[in-house]
């Protein structure tokens, strides 16, 4: 079935009704884009981001849920006032003494220092489930990410708090969703997001991880450009470090890109959500159906097609993330999704920019070997890559 642009629309309006969930209007969507050639189609993602779709659900249950901390100074015990609700004259019901909010700067609880040294503190905080939050870090396609303590392992965390604003009950979105995250929380290792916990609070799934302060490699580059290619090299060859040792453990990726390559302000580098990738375990993966995993931007030819995906989908992948950060652009224009998909699958990387004062000819070779279009030509794995990158250190 082709899908006119008015379709899409009508699609997207579904979606944020609640009729149908986000997952199978990608789907909907992908397999009409297969079978039409019209360039017209703007990409899911950004059809959804205009119609406000997409972060809606979570914002309005945040917004349900605000409230303030107020302390009692004489037993030390802490309370939730609603935001709007009275404070000023409220007491403490043990002791009866005037609660006193905690604003900004006056009580840092030493439970919120963070590992970095960097004291967080959580005044006006948002409650979720057994979280406080503080300020959100970030906000994807499907997600915000906040900065939140965890009161009940007492730890500083982000909190990937998810939009499920589809047709999934909480059993049915829980059971995908835990194949997946329970993926992620396998993996241990200094240059991977750890992954402490997932649930569900209100309505909403969350996952609970390391919580890593600096930015991320799509923020480094928005703020400075092309990265020096030195430490291009270093970034991208400790996350293919990341991924060879997930895929050792049969888990790929899916979805690398500079805003999945976490930087933290003292050097280290740290791949985020393998929580998307599925188990390349045969029985996991032949049972779920094809869905749009990905951003069209970084995708693998194959996975545009849809097709069974190794370690090298993902060496593609990092691929297009080392010619970004070595470039401070994206090697195919951001067109509509036909046309990159198109681009992912046919057209030659084009040369890196030149760069005064760099020989970019050892780039350029590790460039075509993780990004030629045919898997088998590639870097048979991403541990060759990462060694490639680092003689170049
Ligand atoms: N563990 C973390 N520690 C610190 N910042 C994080 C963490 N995880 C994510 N972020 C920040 O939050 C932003 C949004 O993350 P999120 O994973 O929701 O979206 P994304 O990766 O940009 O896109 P997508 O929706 O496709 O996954 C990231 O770009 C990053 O800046
Ligand atoms: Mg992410």
């Amino acid at each position: 079935m082709r899908m006119s642009p008015q379709t899409l629309l009508a699609t997207v309006g579904l979606v944020a009704d609640g009729e149908i969930g986000s997952g199978v209007a990608a789907r909907a969507i992908s397999e009409s884009l297969s079978e039409s050639g019209d360039n017209s189609v703007p990409s899911l993602r950004e059809a959804l981001i205009e119609a406000g779709v997409v972060h809606r659900k979570l914002e309005d249950y945040l917004e349900r849920s605000r409230f303030s901390l107020h302390a009692c100074s004489k037993c030390r015990k802490t309370y939730r006032i609603r935001d709007g609700e009275e404070s000023d004259g409220a007491k403490c019901p043990d002791c009866g003494v005037r609660l006193a909010s905690l604003s900004v700067g006056k009580t840092p609880p030493a439970a919120l220092a963070a590992d970095s040294g960097t004291t967080y503190r959580i005044s006006a905080g948002r409650r979720f489930g057994h979280f406080l939050l503080d300020r959100r870090i970030g906000k994807g396609g499907y997600a915000g990410v906040y900065l939140a303590r965890n009161e009940r392992a007492d730890r500083i965390v982000a909190l990937k708090i998810f939009d499920n604003s589809g047709d999934l009950s909480p059993e049915h979105f829980m059971r995908g969703f835990q194949r997946e995250t329970k993926a992620g929380m396998r993996l241990n290792h200094p240059n991977i997001v750890r992954v402490y916990d997932y649930g569900w609070a209100g309505k909403m799934p969350y996952i609970e991880m390391e919580f890593i302060d600096g930015e991320s490699l799509a923020d480094r580059v928005d703020r400075g450009g092309a990265i020096e290619p030195r430490e291009a090299a270093r970034i991208v060859a400790a996350s293919a470090r990341a991924l060879h040792f997930a895929h050792g453990k049969g888990i790929i990726h899916r979805d690398v890109k500079p805003q999945n390559i976490l930087l933290s302000r003292t050097g280290e580098v740290k791949v985020s959500d393998f929580g998307l990738a599925k188990l390349s375990d045969p029985d996991v993966s032949s049972t779920s159906k094809p869905t749009l995993v990905g951003t069209p931007m970084y995708m693998s030819p194959e996975q545009c097609r849809f097709e069974k995906l190794n370690g090298r989908s993902d060496i593609y992948s990092l691929g297009l993330v080392l010619y970004y950060a070595l470039s401070g652009r994206l090697p195919y224009p951001e067109g509509s999704l036909i046309s990159l998909i198109h681009a992912q699958i046919s057209q030659t990387l084009p040369p890196l920019p030149a760069r005064a004062g760099a020989d970019m000819e050892p780039f350029e070779k590790i460039l075509t070997r993780a990004t030629t279009k045919k898997s088998e030509r590639r870097y048979e794995t991403a541990g060759r890559m990462a060694d490639d990158l680092q003689s170049l250190l």
